[in-house]
């Protein structure tokens, strides 16, 4: 063999070597991070809770980082912590918040501007119609005002809606009868013109509470009022996760011109008598009711790891329409549904452990893209 036929092969062999570990370094960093895997699919977003604004958690800061390019506020924008008094209003978490979003290229969604939960005593107690309609209007300027500019998207009506697809007899609906979310967001949109706004609720993609949604959101639309997008929030049941339905909802919910966003996502893996994310249902506590405190049994994260890559599969096939897959929290010891609607339990429903190390879940997740 000529010298220069082996010098040809050398560099084929070193080309193809380089080749493989650049492929082999790709898939290992992609491996690492949510948001480089679904960059070029659709935002992946987390619940941030006040500790983790003010960076108090190096470890959740670093999962943040890594992995998320969008962040709900957990609680910091709801009106019980941002408006705690008539005339008083409390922005430094929420300025916290953005102030974060900016430094690391993370888009911020306000959740919520207009909500029944969470309100605070004072509007709760305002009997007078005028007196609440000042309140729902001062509200919504102030705070969507002050973010004008700097807040990606917000969730200016949350809840709106029975199961049944009526409307919720809501402090809202009883005061200012059922325009009220149609005046909510031309109220948010002249206030902050260039921020994308979205309805969220829950159930949203059960049957008869999509078609109350759509009924509810064409309305808006009719009005000549401007609504970018629908959150699902996708508060879902391990082995019961709705996916027909959630295909629908997509399907249906895009062919009204609007973004299709899963906003609260996590799966739970314990006993439950109904569905369905209504902060103000509670249970009693009850060890039945707690049957995981040492570990979760491998045949239920086995399921949990499934249903997590279906979901994803799901997102991926209709990635032209889905444009957010938020988690509601970074990982399971920070979930809400540890507390809710049961206290004290012990939940496994993200795609971080405790100890933050990914989950089997996780890596299902990354592998939908392989
Ligand atoms: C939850 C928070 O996670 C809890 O910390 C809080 O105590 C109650 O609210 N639907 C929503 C969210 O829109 O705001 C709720 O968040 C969960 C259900």
């Amino acid at each position: 063999m000529s010298y220069k036929k082996n010098i040809t092969r050398y560099s084929i062999a070193l080309a193809i070597t380089a080749l493989t570990v650049s492929t082999q370094s790709l898939q290992a960093q992609d491996k690492s991070s949510l948001k480089k895997v679904f960059a070029k699919d659709f935002g992946i977003g987390t619940a941030m809770s006040a500790a983790q604004i003010e960076e108090r958690d190096p470890k959740a800061n670093a999962v943040i980082l890594q992995h998320f390019n969008m962040a709900t506020p957990e609680n910091i924008m709801k009106a019980e912590i941002i408006h705690p008094q008539w005339d008083v209003y409390n922005f430094d978490l929420a300025d916290k918040m953005i102030a974060y979003g900016q430094k690391n290229k993370i888009k911020i969604n306000g959740h919520t501007l207009i909500w029944h939960s969470q309100l605070p005593a004072f509007a709760r107690n305002i009997k007078s119609v005028d007196s609440f309609r000042t309140f729902f209007t001062n509200h919504i300027n102030t705070v969507a005002g002050r973010y004008k500019g700097k807040i990606f998207s917000w969730d200016v009506v949350n809840e709106a809606l029975n199961e049944d697809g009526t409307m919720r007899k809501s402090i809202f609906l009883n005061r200012l009868g059922d325009d009220f979310v149609t005046e909510a967001f031309r109220l948010a949109a002249i206030a902050s013109p260039k921020t994308e706004l979205y309805y969220n609720d829950y159930n949203n993609e059960q049957p008869a509470k999509r078609a109350g949604c759509i009924a509810l959101m064409k309305k808006i639309q009719d009005a000549g009022v401007r609504i970018d997008g629908v959150g699902i929030q996708g508060h879902w049941h391990v082995g019961k996760v709705p996916f027909k339905d959630i295909e629908e909802s997509i399907l249906q919910y895009a062919a009204m011109g609007l973004k299709v966003m899963f906003t609260e996502l996590d799966i739970e893996v314990l006993p439950r008598s109904f569905q369905g994310a209504d902060v103000n249902q509670r249970v009693a506590s009850n060890p039945a009711l707690n049957p995981y405190k040492e570990g979760l049994p491998d045949s239920v994260q086995q399921q949990l790891a499934s249903d997590y890559e279906n979901l994803f599969k799901l997102f991926l096939k209709h990635k032209d329409k889905v444009t957010r897959v938020t988690f509601w929290g970074v990982n399971d010891g920070q979930s809400w549904l540890n507390d809710w609607p049961v206290r004290g339990r012990t939940n496994y429903p993200l795609l971080f452990d405790r100890e933050f190390n990914p989950k089997p879940a996780y890596y299902k997740v990354i592998d939908t893209k392989k």
